[in-house]
């Protein structure tokens, strides 16, 4: 009862997550590539990923939580980094490099943002986009992979 009913807990952390993910990569950056004003860009855009940050990090932490506990209670610890566990272990990895993104949001976007929106915007934006294409497409990859995996697994 606890094990299915933490996967479920799981996989609608995942669903907001990285629904939230697609949405700012299919929506929000198509509609800022469309903006003229440099400034408007910058502040549309982190108005709308620091409001997301904030659901997503909810999100990291309830998917990473009730992950933990699920190798825990399913006694797969000894799988991680095993081909039999690569399902959970490309979860780890992309919940590791979350995590990362997420600690330092803001050091990473005085980086990008620091005194050169005005210039080259348009150059900034079309990497970011293509920044969250990546991430986007490996997530949706890694949960494909969690449910195949996991049916393979269950059904042994
Ligand atoms: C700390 C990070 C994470 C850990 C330790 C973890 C661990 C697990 C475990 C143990 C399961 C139960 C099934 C199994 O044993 O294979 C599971 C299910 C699942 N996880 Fe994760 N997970 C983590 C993060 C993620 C992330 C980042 C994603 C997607 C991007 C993800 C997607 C899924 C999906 C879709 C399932 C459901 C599979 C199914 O039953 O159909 N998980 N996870």
């Amino acid at each position: 009862m606890l094990v299915p009913a933490l996967i479920a807990i799981h996989v609608v952390a995942i669903v907001v997550w990285i629904g939230g993910v697609v949405f700012v990569t299919t929506v929000v950056f198509p509609v800022i590539m469309t903006m003229e004003d440099s400034m408007e860009k910058v502040i549309f855009f982190q108005g709308t990923e620091r409001r997301f940050a904030n659901i997503a990090k909810g999100s990291v932490v309830v998917a990473g939580v009730t992950g933990v506990t699920l190798l825990q209670l399913e006694h797969r610890w000894s799988v991680l980094f095993s081909w039999a566990g690569i399902g959970p272990t490309a979860m780890l990895i992309v919940w590791t490099m979350f995590v990362f993104l997420l600690l330092f949001e803001s050091a990473i976007f005085k980086i990008l943002f620091g005194g050169s929106a005005q210039h080259d915007s348009k150059a900034i934006f079309r990497k970011l986009s293509a920044a969250h294409w990546v991430v986007m497409l490996i997530s949706l990859m890694v949960i494909a992979l969690g449910v195949y995996t996991n049916h393979i697994w269950l059904t042994k």
